[in-house]
């Protein structure tokens, strides 16, 4: 990690246990043929884990400083992020509204269980499209208003400025970890879901990462490289530092979607069962296990290199796997 940097501190809450652990995966770098790490922040320390506890300390942090009573946010049936708002904010006894789209496993089962177990109040829009999704947030929201009740809006992922600065940390905690051990890391893996993650990854490298480039694999069809960009930028302002900044073209996204958002593919299942069989390792259908898809084909096709060392970040997701088959492969 180099030096001191220079950059403004924004607050945020203490809600996860960090920093997570980071250790060398040696079968499975064995059967790949690289020096594989990997981040743990499913075990980030709210409810079953993930990535949205290190965002959400600081969007959580701004609702809070706003006087909000009430947070809102969005996702998919089985959303990890709405699940672990819905988690955090009982800790900070805030009431949770999760406004999900209705499609996929809708059934009192993986995240949906917990959200009701959490005692979340769950609302579903019957669509494909975030659009109509943020129609109904503001119809709710304008109608909480007029009764006197203070919103709070996350969009989904928790993928904005604020919340990308959770994943500037992690990335300064891998830099930081890496130097003591003696490791140089070449590359950082991780998924790239709505981006927020993979971009507070990349500001954080830019930052203290002495060159060290970061992957994201694109779990959904999408105009990552824009949004990633974007969120660098806006991320970086927000730490005083405008001095960094990316355009789209120096977001490395790879595709490793398959057949879509959160429909278990061939190769992701492939890679569960590796990441499972070398090191008890348990990856989730949509998310995880097919960003470790992603990492196994870029070993294949020389993406990465013979001689990095890489680091997997594993971003949670556990709770799906209880939903959604990762053998159930829709090709
Ligand atoms: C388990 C898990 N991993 C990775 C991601 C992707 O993170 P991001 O939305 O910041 O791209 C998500 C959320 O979308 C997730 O729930």
């Amino acid at each position: 990690m180099s030096g001191e940097i220079e950059i403004k501190r924004i607050p945020k809450l203490n809600l996860g246990r960090f920093p997570t652990p980071m250790y060398e995966l040696a079968r499975l770098g064995g059967a790949l043929g690289r020096r594989i790490l990997v981040k743990r922040d499913d075990l980030s320390g709210v409810s079953t884990g993930g990535n949205k506890v290190r965002k959400l300390e600081y969007l959580l942090y701004d609702a809070v400083d706003q006087g909000a009573d009430i947070v809102l946010t969005t996702g998919g049936a089985q959303s990890n992020h709405a699940m672990l708002t819905a988690a955090c904010c009982n800790m900070l006894c805030l009431e949770a509204m999760l406004v999900l789209k209705g499609r996929g496993v809708m059934g009192r089962a993986g995240n949906l269980m917990i959200d009701e177990l959490l005692g979340a109040e769950v609302r579903f829009v019957d669509t494909d499209s975030y659009g109509d999704v943020y129609a109904e947030m503001a119809r709710i929201e304008d109608g909480l208003r007029a009764k006197g009740r203070r919103p709070y809006h996350i969009p989904v992922g928790g993928s904005v400025p604020l919340g990308t600065l959770g994943y500037v940390d992690c990335a300064r905690e891998i830099f930081s970890d890496a130097l003591e051990a003696g490791v140089k890391i070449d590359r950082i893996v991780c998924t790239a879901g709505s981006g927020g993650t993979m971009a507070g990854l990349l500001l954080g490298a830019l930052l203290y990462g002495d060159g060290c480039r970061v992957t994201g694999v694109a779990v959904d069809d999408g105009p990552f490289e824009d949004v990633v960009a974007e969120l660098v930028n806006g991320a970086a302002e927000l730490l005083g530092r405008g001095d960094v900044h990316i355009s789209a073209s120096d977001a490395d996204v790879y595709p490793c979607f398959g057949a879509g958002y959160a429909r278990p593919s061939k190769a992701g299942l492939e890679a569960i069962r590796l990441a499972a069989k070398t090191e008890g390792l348990i990856l989730d259908p949509v998310y995880t296990g097919k960003t470790m898809a992603g990492l196994v084909e870029m070993c294949g096709n020389g993406k990465i290199g013979a001689h990095e060392t890489v680091v997997f970040l594993h971003s949670g997701g556990i709770a799906s796997v209880f939903a959604i088959d990762p053998a159930d492969i829709v090709e």
